[in-house]
């Protein structure tokens, strides 16, 4: 694997945006790259801790709809990925929704935790603009503090790997690409619903795993469940500023790192279904156990989450599909299996965040 430091991005980055193809022993290609003006860029800016806001969580406007499914009455095809988990759609034009039709699709990913819209051209290239009024309808724009965005444009979350260079968070060293997560669960105030898409990939590989964190609480024993309720955690952006400040994913740290208590089961404002809330990668401590009794818990926890492909639904990426999924129910692994093949993945999500964690068991202090 690739591994970026800032020296070879100042490098790379001028031959990246000249090339439509990877340039490591591939046949090279003069035509400019459609989505250069999308690159990934490090600004070295630094920004002040985020404030609490207010949450008003757009789907509950639906919730009083005399049809709160009206929006998908031109689909040509409506397609549930697994029984609990995700619908692909087709013939719906996301850029096409109007507020309320928005409202409506923020209520139908609640309540199936992804869905994917396949033939997006129109909202891939409505640009930049669109894609910060689209995501602000859904909530406060979250600014990542160490990925890569496009120059001028913080809000969009850039992952991105070809021939020469990685932004992504990868961790070396491990059998699997596979990390189990929930997007920046360490601030206090998580993503909502989440729009992401491809603006180039590879020809096969790439995948998206996501999971259910409902189903996955929902097979564990109501007296295991119980006792989760009473519990809250430590999640952490700390190891994620260290691995961008040892010089990886660009080598920057635009806001200091924070950590934030959550509930270990939380419930959703608008749907009331209870979903679990840990995971591998930001997850670091249950408050108040002992370190083996936490960290034993938090494992079998993980473990769970990784090995229950009852609970799963994997998205094959086409070009042109925009896939949008609810953070706080869901969570969602990349699986970089692509790498040899050189090819470009280039994607971008816009992330609204939404409420502080509502603990499942209603009185839960978190900031005892
Ligand atoms: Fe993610």
């Amino acid at each position: 694997m690739a591994t970026a430091t800032v020296e070879t991005i100042t490098q790379n980055l001028p031959t990246l945006s000249l090339r439509s193809s990877p340039t490591d022993g591939q046949e090279q290609s003069e035509e400019p790259y459609r989505y250069a003006h999308l690159l990934p860029y490090f600004s070295p800016e630094t920004y002040p801790p985020l404030t609490p806001f207010e949450h008003i969580d757009p789907a509950s406007r639906a919730l009083s709809h005399s049809n709160p499914r009206s929006f998908l009455d031109n689909a040509t095809s409506v397609t549930e990925l697994t029984p609990q988990l995700g619908t692909e759609v087709r013939g719906v034009s996301l850029a096409q929704l109007d507020s309320d039709a928005r409202d409506q699709l923020a209520l139908e990913v609640a309540r199936r935790g992804l869905m994917v819209f396949r033939d997006q051209e129109e909202f891939l290239e409505s640009g930049p603009d669109f894609y910060r009024a689209w995501g602000r309808h859904f909530g406060r724009l979250h600014i990542h503090p160490t990925s890569g965005h496009p120059q001028g444009i913080p809000e969009l979350h850039l992952v991105y790997k070809d021939a020469n260079t990685t932004f992504n968070y990868e961790l070396e060293g491990s059998l699997s690409t596979t990390v189990w997560h929930s997007d920046v669960s360490y601030e206090q105030q998580p993503p909502g619903l989440t729009t992401f898409f491809l603006l180039s990939q590879p020809t096969t590989g790439g995948d998206t795993l996501f999971t259910s964190q409902i189903s996955t609480l929902k097979k564990l024993s109501p007296q295991f469940v119980a006792f989760l309720r009473t519990l809250k955690a430590v999640h952490s952006g700390v190891e994620q500023a260290e691995y961008s400040r040892s010089g990886k994913r660009g080598g920057v740290v635009r806001r200091e790192p924070v950590e934030s208590v959550h509930p270990v089961v939380r419930r959703h404002p608008v749907t009331g279904e209870e979903a679990l809330f840990v995971n591998r990668q930001f997850t670091r401590r249950i408050v108040g156990l002992k370190r083996e009794e936490s960290d034993n818990i938090l494992r079998f926890l993980y473990d769970h989450i990784d090995k229950s492909a009852d609970n799963q639904a994997r998205l094959k990426w086409a070009p042109n599909t925009v896939a949008l999924w609810d953070n706080r129910i869901t969570a969602h692994s990349a699986i970089v299996d692509y790498a040899e093949s050189k090819e470009r993945r280039h994607g971008a999500r816009i992330t609204p965040q939404a409420e502080r964690p509502i603990p499942a068991l209603e009185g839960l202090q978190l900031d005892d």
